[in-house]
């Protein structure tokens, strides 16, 4: 993309952080780093103040969510702030009728089956339906002195949600709608796309710096299904906020044969698992485009010395490239040690450097 910010962008205020100029592949003077789920149960801090009701509950209150979001950058010193929110609250905000069990995920009442369930996923009005969304937003940019970066989920993935139930490991109702009532699955993945279009609007709106979206879980996908089924739909969500500057990224797990296609649908930055290693990534999106990732979390639970020279390997794939912005290839798991994720951190700072 240009970086020509446009002047709608609130986030023109960090145009120069290491962070946006990776995701915009331009020069910068060190590799920017952050974690995917840094806020979260690995953190005694969180647990601490996240209290007992379920994280629906949590993210309905601005002081908690603002507080969580910012207990990560204080800790690890991290290049960006990720809004604690979670992909399903758009939908909730709605009255689809679900919840987020802690130790499960999401969980639906009455999942998604037939026609007449579309009229349970009206249009999202950020300001009117998740207000409390947009004033942590507010709050985060005014204390932050770095990137906020705001999400939403893929049409794919919140719809396997709302299909299944509960999460799944072959989505099998979801594929078998997709197979067999292929009109529905796109007018259901239609309202998802205009959902996650006004949710990161406002985000962006109220002073993101960044957004990324995540289709987790569009790995369980053939390139051939990801084409048909899912590729307009994130495309849409990404034209429709090309307009604002931010920078775009991209994310799903297991997506190795999906990576040209995950950075087609319009992604300034791909998110790259584990699997992948980086330099073969760049192959397959093609210049243009920044990677985000990609170590292995697992490492973490091996100690520092192993995580670190896992965290080395990673640079070392990446062999200095301005498009890189380091992260996990996953999420944060609750039973990590934090001082690890530390130690990452300041190799990635000391030791990370960026071609001009
Ligand atoms: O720090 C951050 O990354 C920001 C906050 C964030 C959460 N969820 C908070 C959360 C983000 C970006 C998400 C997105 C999300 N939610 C995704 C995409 C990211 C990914 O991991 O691939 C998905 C698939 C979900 C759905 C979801 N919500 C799951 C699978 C779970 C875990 C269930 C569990 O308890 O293990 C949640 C709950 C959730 N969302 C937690 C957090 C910190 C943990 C539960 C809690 O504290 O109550």
């Amino acid at each position: 993309m240009s970086g020509a910010a446009s002047s709608a962008a609130p986030a023109g205020r960090f145009d120069n952080h290491p962070f946006i100029q990776a995701c915009r592949g331009l020069p910068h003077d060190r590799v920017p780093v952050w974690f995917m789920r840094q806020a979260g149960r690995s953190l005694p801090e969180y647990r601490a103040i996240r209290g007992t009701g379920t994280i629906l509950d949590a993210i309905a209150d601005p002081d908690l969510s603002t507080e969580i979001t910012l207990q990560p950058i204080r800790r690890y010193d991290v290049d960006a702030a990720i809004l604690y929110s979670d992909i399903v609250v758009p939908a909730h905000a709605v009255g689809f009728g679900l919840t987020v069990t802690p130790g499960v995920g999401p969980e639906v009442e009455r999942p998604f089956r037939h026609e007449d369930d579309l009229a349970r996923l009206r249009p999202l009005d950020p300001e009117a339906d998740t207000p409390y969304v947009l004033e942590t937003v507010r709050q985060l940019v005014a204390e932050l002195d770095r990137p906020l970066i705001g999400f939403a989920g893929a049409p794919f993935t919140v719809a396997s949600y709302l299909i299944e139930g509960r999460p799944s490991r072959d989505y099998a109702n979801t594929k078998a709608m997709m197979f067999a009532n292929e009109r529905l699955w796109h007018a259901l993945c239609d309202r998802l796309a205009d959902i996650a279009i006004s949710s990161l609007q406002s985000q962006i709106d109220n002073g993101a710096s960044a957004i990324q979206l995540f289709d987790s879980w569009a790995g369980s996908l053939s390139p051939a299904q990801y084409q048909r089924y899912v590729f307009s739909h994130s495309q849409k969500v990404m034209d429709a906020i090309a307009d604002t500057g931010v920078p775009k990224i991209h994310f799903g797990v297991t997506t190795g044969e999906l990576l040209p296609q995950i950075s087609a649908v319009g992604a300034d930055v791909v998110g790259v698992d584990w699997r992948v290693p980086l330099d073969a990534a760049r192959e397959r999106v093609g210049h243009g485009t920044s990677l985000q990732g990609n170590l292995d979390p697992t490492v973490v639970f091996a100690g520092a010395e192993f995580a670190c020279e896992a965290a080395r390997d990673v640079l070392r794939l990446n062999d200095g490239h301005p498009g890189h912005v380091f992260n996990l290839g996953h999420g944060v798991m609750p039973a990590m040690d934090p001082d690890v994720l530390t130690e990452i951190v300041k190799v990635v700072h000391e030791e990370g450097t960026v071609r001009s």
